[in-house]
């Protein structure tokens, strides 16, 4: 059976790892990504001294960026694989003295082990796009209970039409999409629900990000 993304395939990890892909892995285009990442959070409002949750942070792609921002010790990120956290702070954190390792978390089911309550702001950036909808719907309950201050919550998916849902769908960025399998998209109308069961005031927002991704923002409260 195939696995429901590409990053729960066995050995998936240690494979790229080893062939020194933390970079590829996180889908490449690494500074293009990056930037929009923190040109996101800014335009948010995000401060200095705000604590920032890095949810499926990967290999550091945001974290090289908004950590030398932030004030030291204000970077949290999660990850289903710790070593993919461990690589992209050996490879690409720069200043090692802002961020304290013991931050980078490993998480498989967004139970937030360790992570502070009180986290201001939180980004789980192309993560719900390799996951089916019910992973989004289990999420977002446990990071509204376990961030009882969070002010903002971004996060992105991919969207299909009513229509279009049922089959592959090509995204504006050229890349296509599945209800059913990986790369997934979800409807409109599914997200925001999810949100709103969560507890979450949530609004869909254009323009396209990189690969299409459509980004969420959550404020707590529905
Ligand atoms: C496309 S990458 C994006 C990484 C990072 N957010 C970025 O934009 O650079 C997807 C990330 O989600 C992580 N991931 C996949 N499933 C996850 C889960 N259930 N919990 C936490 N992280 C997960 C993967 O390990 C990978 O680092």
């Amino acid at each position: 059976m195939k696995p429901i993304s590409p990053y729960h395939a066995p050995g998936f990890y240690d494979a790229a790892l080893t062939k020194d892909r933390h970079r590829d892995i996180v889908g490449g285009r690494w500074e293009e990504t990056g930037l929009v990442q923190m040109q996101l959070l800014l335009s948010q409002g995000l401060d200095r001294h705000h604590k920032l949750l890095d949810i499926g942070a990967g290999s550091m792609r945001l974290g090289c960026r908004v950590v030398p921002y932030l004030n030291p010790g204000n970077y949290w990120a999660t990850d289903l694989s710790g070593a993919l956290l461990r690589r992209g702070y050996d490879r690409e954190i720069v200043d090692k003295s802002r961020l304290n390792p013991a931050q980078l978390i490993e998480d498989t089911d967004f139970d937030l082990p360790g992570v502070p309550e009180d986290i201001d702001v939180a980004i789980c950036f192309a993560v719900f796009t390799h996951l089916p909808l019910s992973h989004l719907q289990a999420a977002l309950p446990k990071l509204r209970q376990k961030l009882p201050r969070l002010q903002k919550l971004l996060f992105t998916v991919f969207l299909a039409p009513d229509a279009a849902h049922a089959k592959p769908h090509r995204q504006p960025d050229g890349v296509v999409t599945h209800p059913d399998r990986f790369p997934w998209h979800h409807r409109e109308t599914e997200v925001l629900q999810a949100a709103r069961d969560a507890d979450f005031q949530a609004t869909l927002s254009d323009p396209y990000l990189p690969r299409g991704q459509r980004l969420c923002l959550c404020l707590p409260g529905a």
